[in-house]
């Protein structure tokens, strides 16, 4: 069956010149057939494009060059970004991760500015000191306070959401705080990133997150459904929120290294249970995630990282193999194993450029994204113990005493974190912290 503009006009409410204008302006996607005497002859097909295009341009607010890329690869936002045009603004722009995109970004990416968002005065100032103030700025803020998140978003394009409490224990201790800055503080990004228009939003979620044992997880969870489930609030400022989820950062404030290096000290490391596996990746790669998911997100993607996983007795192997081990039992809040993609998650995910893309069940999502990526197999999880990449031993070693091979200064910085580092007060958490 074909149709005649008329009645093409009728079917979509649009006038015919719009049609006309349309059928100009996407050449390559909608040629209406032609009668001898050139009157337009249009199928079906050719009308469900059009539907489309009204759609985009109309309803989704999208611009003709961006619909034109929607319409042929399923994606207008996935591209390259232009760094030296973007403000940024990092919460807990003063933690482990916060520092080290700051530095990537001003060595590799040149942005128009970083400004960091964070409440102690301390951390900021020491920053200060580090790294100067030409492209950073520093805002005293907490996640807690819309106001001064929208003040501190002005003019900015893109945020990176890294603030947290990320103690397990102490999240434990103190349940309605870590409510507080974890999930109050995601919703005040959300609407503070709306009002003022920003960009693109990357949380950064856990693999802890995932079947949550303790209260860090479960607020991380409930971040994650915020961030994920946040496009749907932000209508015609489009801002897009996506999310990041990888598992413990080799040599993190509060992670297991630095703590098993001040044991060693001691002759004397604990383990709570001699089966224990995680998932590992370095600082580099955790940013190097962050950058490459602003330049792929649509918006309501977790992007997780093919990372190695290793045996925790391994790790102690490695750091201190004179000491002896204790093992003391696993602790409230503790996994075995950790995961990052469940089965139901995995049903949602594909194989894409080297990372995993759990794409969103949002009903206006465009579903055509990642179109190269590759589904996963039914049944596919992804947990720290059935993992087919292992550091041994001796690559842990490299990573532990540097090597320019795993990590430049990774040593160095290992020690200075360790300098910063109190007496550990709860030791047998050691692994329940990310
Ligand atoms: N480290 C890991 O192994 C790991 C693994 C997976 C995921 N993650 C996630 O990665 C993110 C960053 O972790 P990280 O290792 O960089 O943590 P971190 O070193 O503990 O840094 C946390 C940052 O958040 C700030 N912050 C805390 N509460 C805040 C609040 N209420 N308002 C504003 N800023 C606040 C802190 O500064 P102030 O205290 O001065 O406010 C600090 O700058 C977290 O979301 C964490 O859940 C970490």
């Amino acid at each position: 069956m074909v149709y005649r503009i008329q009645e093409v006009s009728e079917k979509l409410q649009v006038k015919k010149s719009t049609i006309r204008f349309w059928e100009t302006e996407f050449s390559d996607i909608v040629r209406p057939k032609r009668t001898n005497g050139g009157q337009r002859r249009y199928s079906e097909q050719d009308i469900s494009k059009l539907h489309k295009i009204k759609n985009l341009l109309r309803h989704r607010n999208r611009t003709i060059a961006q619909a034109r890329i929607i319409l042929k690869q399923g994606n207008a936002d996935v591209g390259e970004i232009d760094w030296t045009k973007q403000s940024i603004l990092v919460t807990g722009g003063t933690g482990s991760f916060g520092k080290h995109f700051c530095k990537i970004m001003l060595e590799k990416y040149h942005p128009k500015v970083i400004r960091i968002y964070s409440r102690d005065e301390l951390k900021q100032h020491e920053m200060r000191q580090k790294f100067g103030e030409e492209k950073l700025r520093y805002f005293i803020g907490d996640v807690r306070d819309v106001e001064r998140l929208k003040r501190a978003m002005e003019g900015v394009d893109i945020v990176v959401h890294a603030a947290a409490l990320k103690q397990v224990p102490a999240c434990e201790y103190n349940p309605f705080e870590a409510v507080k800055t974890n999930i109050y503080g995601a919703q005040n990004i959300i609407d503070a990133a709306i009002d003022i228009g920003v960009k693109k939003v990357v949380a950064l979620s856990t693999d802890k997150a995932v079947n949550p044992v303790n209260l860090y997880g479960a607020t991380k969870l409930c971040s994650d459904k915020i961030f994920i489930h946040g496009n749907s609030y932000s209508g015609q400022k489009r801002t897009r929120f996506s999310c990041v989820r990888y598992g413990n950062v080799i040599g993190s404030r509060g992670s297991v290294i630095p703590l098993f290096m001040q044991q060693k000290k001691n002759g004397r490391i604990t383990i709570t249970d001699e089966r224990m596996t995680r998932f590992w990746l370095t600082l580099d790669q955790a940013v190097e995630l962050v950058i490459n998911a602003f330049c792929l997100m649509q918006g309501g993607e977790i992007f997780v990282p093919k990372i190695p996983s290793m045996k925790v007795t391994d790790l102690a192997k490695a750091v201190a193999p004179e000491c002896e081990i204790e093992i003391i039992g696993i602790r409230p809040g503790e996994k075995i194993h950790e995961v990052l993609i469940t089965e139901e998650d995995g049903r949602n995910t594909v194989a894409y450029n080297g990372i995993y893309v759990i794409m969103p069940n949002l009903s206006w999502w465009e579903r055509q994204n990642y179109k190269t990526g590759q589904r996963l197999p039914e049944g596919f999880v992804y947990i720290s113990n059935t993992n087919d990449e292992w550091l041994n031993v001796e690559d842990l070693k490299r990573i532990v005493y540097g090597s320019s091979m795993v990590e430049e200064d990774m040593a160095s910085r290992l020690l200075s974190t360790i300098h910063q580092l109190e007496e550990p007060k709860t030791p047998h958490y050691h692994l329940a912290t990310n």
